[in-house]
């Protein structure tokens, strides 16, 4: 129904431009008709992904399809590549990089077509020990951990922070404190440090459904219940642990469900903050995009998930670190591995 009206609304701003703006606006007629056309055909499952790196493997896989009749459609420097995997009309889109590129992305998929839930995937960084370069990981709760309120030099953990009693800022989720990380080998009486410390923030978010510019917040995005659930099928699945006959990863790519993943535009090279991540947060998935999607997902009330095969551990510290080069295409393809047979578990 809400389906059926989005498209009629479609066709109706299709006409109202193409009479009010002859055609000028951002979206041009000829492109508004193709859309509509496509989604005559929808729904789709939208799958976004962050680079060509891991969006290739996709394409080039045998289970993708790509639609003969619409090929791909190329708006505002994204191109919707349109196809099937098994049985479910699929539209790929690549992102870019971090949490804005995938957000307007996201948003331009979820506005121009028919979709109906979007996976996400690719490759992040690892905080928990305990896994290996070429597992894949499904969180089931996605923050944006770089939206931060940094406290002014001489405050305390009881102070209250700028703008905190308007709401604009909390400090229920936590911080971030500088002279926790000092190397104090050599000067072991000064802890303090100047950066004092930053308080994590929850994004603001303004559903569909809700009232317009009356603000909701938002830290831990859940995904979808029902994509979690039958994510649970996808543990256990045979993955690649081998680049070619002689070079293998110490075990066998598992795929695991997870508590939490954590997104942020920083790309974590540095074990200290690693362990704080996995320490603070429990986090074992470390990105640049999860987050961001899953926050537009949230506000246009569409079903998401994210699958991600980790990389190396972040920052380093385990003896296949120096080696995540070789084994990063590995990972690529195992990600892509495990979305298309869960694509298929959709049908
Ligand atoms: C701290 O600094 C000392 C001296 O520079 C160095 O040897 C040590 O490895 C450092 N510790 C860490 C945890 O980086
Ligand atoms: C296997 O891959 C490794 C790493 O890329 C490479 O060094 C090695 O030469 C390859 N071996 C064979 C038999 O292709
Ligand atoms: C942390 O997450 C793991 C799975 O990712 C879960 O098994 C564990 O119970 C979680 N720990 C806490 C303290 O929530």
């Amino acid at each position: 129904m809400e389906i059926h009206t989005r498209y009629m609304l479609l066709g109706c701003l299709v006409l109202v431009l193409g009479f009010v703006s002859g055609g000028e606006s951002a979206i041009s007629r000829n492109v508004m008709k193709e859309i509509i056309r496509i989604n005559k055909e929808g729904p789709y499952m939208g799958i976004v992904v962050p680079n060509n790196f891991e969006m290739s493997p996709l394409l080039q896989s045998p289970s993708f399809v790509g639609d003969v009749k619409f090929g791909f459609l190329d708006f505002s420097g994204r191109r919707f590549h349109l196809g099937q995997v098994g049985k479910q009309k699929v539209i790929v889109i690549m992102t870019g990089l971090g949490m804005l590129n995938a957000g307007i992305t996201t948003q331009l998929l979820v506005t121009l077509f028919r979709v109906k839930g979007i996976v996400h995937y690719g490759i992040a960084g690892n905080a928990n020990p305990n896994l290996q370069i070429g597992d894949v990981t499904i969180p089931q709760f996605w923050a944006h951990t770089g939206l931060w309120n940094w406290q002014r030099y001489g405050d305390g953990p009881e102070d209250e922070l700028a703008l905190e009693s308007n709401g604009d800022y909390t400090r229920d989720i936590g911080y971030l404190e500088f002279s926790h990380y000092n190397n104090d080998t050599k000067n072991v009486k000064s802890p303090d440090n100047l950066l004092n410390r930053v308080w994590y923030q929850p994004e603001e978010v303004f559903p569909v459904n809700g009232t317009p510019e009356i603000r909701q917040h938002s830290f831990w995005g859940p995904v979808n219940d029902y994509y979690f659930s039958l994510a649970e099928r996808l543990e256990g699945m045979k993955l690649t642990g081998c680049v070619n006959s002689t070079t293998c990863l110490p075990r066998t790519p598992i795929v695991t469900r997870v508590e939490r993943g954590a997104s942020a535009n920083v790309f974590v090279d540095n074990r200290a903050y690693r362990e704080f991540l996995l320490s603070k947060f429990n986090a074992t998935a470390i990105d640049m995009e999860s987050a961001a999607v899953s926050l537009v997902c949230i506000q246009n009330q569409k079903p998401f998930i994210a699958i991600r095969a980790l990389s190396d551990l972040a920052g380093g510290g385990s003896s296949v670190s120096n080696e995540a080069a070789t084994f990063a295409s590995l990972a690529a393809q195992n990600a892509v591995d495990v979305v298309i047979k869960f694509i298929n578990l959709l049908s």
